[in-house]
């Protein structure tokens, strides 16, 4: 197996809340530690509120954090749950990802990946685009600055479920000829199986199991892990 890509080691991130109505702290993350390998996509999963986004956007330098991050890698990139507040809302698509990377051809493949007609979209402004379309956009927004690290915050939830697929599919074949590493952070245990090589269970901030995702599939050792795959939609 390859050497790790990136360290991280006992992050831990506490929130200080000054409310009126309420205040204290919040431990979001308590002494994570975990790493990844190049090429290597790890799910973070866990209920509404486990920390999953909180490790990832610390990753970011986005959160004050404590503990050891060490990357090898050259650039990272992030792929966010609400794509209306990362697009610039007045310039046209085509403009504002032709200001990252004046490769035309380039944006045009991409929208051609991830199924999106480039004459169309590109001339309309986000709020012109439907979540899913708006979506994609950031997806391909991504990529363009050739990251080998993207932390992926549940980069598809909007989508519905054939897009789902095809995105996945894109993001894999992505993964496989570039050897992008990613974090993918989701609630959504189904969707880990198309593109997660490991998954990590989160629970209150912590790491509660971690395996690959045969392990976690075939034999989780935790309930919680149990409950979480039990609540996947049977077909
Ligand atoms: N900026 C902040 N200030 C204060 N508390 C925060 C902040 N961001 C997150 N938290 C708290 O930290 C905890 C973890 O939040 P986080 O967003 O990481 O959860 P999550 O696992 O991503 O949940 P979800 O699945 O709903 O996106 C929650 O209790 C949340 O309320
Ligand atoms: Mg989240």
């Amino acid at each position: 197996m390859s050497k790790a890509f990136m360290e991280v080691k006992n992050l831990s991130v506490t929130f200080r809340n000054d409310g009126i109505f309420s205040s204290g702290e919040v431990k979001a993350v308590k002494n994570v530690s975990f790493s990844l390998r190049k090429g290597e996509v790890l799910g973070i999963v866990g209920q509404s509120g486990s920390g999953k986004t909180t490790v990832g956007r610390a990753i970011l330098g986005l959160v004050p954090y404590s503990g050891n991050l060490n990357f090898y890698g050259k650039r990272t990139s992030c792929m966010f749950q609400d794509p209306l507040a990362s697009l610039h809302p007045y310039l046209s698509i085509r403009r504002q990802l032709l200001d990252i990377v004046p490769d035309e051809e380039r944006v045009k493949n991409l929208f051609k990946k991830f199924n999106l007609d480039y004459e169309t979209i590109g001339k309309k402004k986000p709020s012109q685009l439907s979540g899913g379309q708006r979506q994609r956009v950031i997806i391909i927004r991504s990529l363009l600055n050739e990251p080998d690290l993207i932390i992926a915050d549940e980069p598809i939830s909007m989508l519905d479920v054939t897009l789902k697929m095809w995105v996945l599919k894109a993001l894999r074949e992505l993964k496989e000829t570039y050897g992008l590493s990613m974090l993918f952070i989701t609630h959504d245990l189904l969707t880990t199986k198309y593109i997660c090589d490991r998954i990590m269970v989160m629970k209150d901030g912590e790491i509660i199991e971690m395996g690959t995702l045969e392990e976690i599939f075939s034999s989780p050792k935790e309930d919680y892990t149990n409950e979480l795959l039990e609540a996947i939609p049977k077909v």
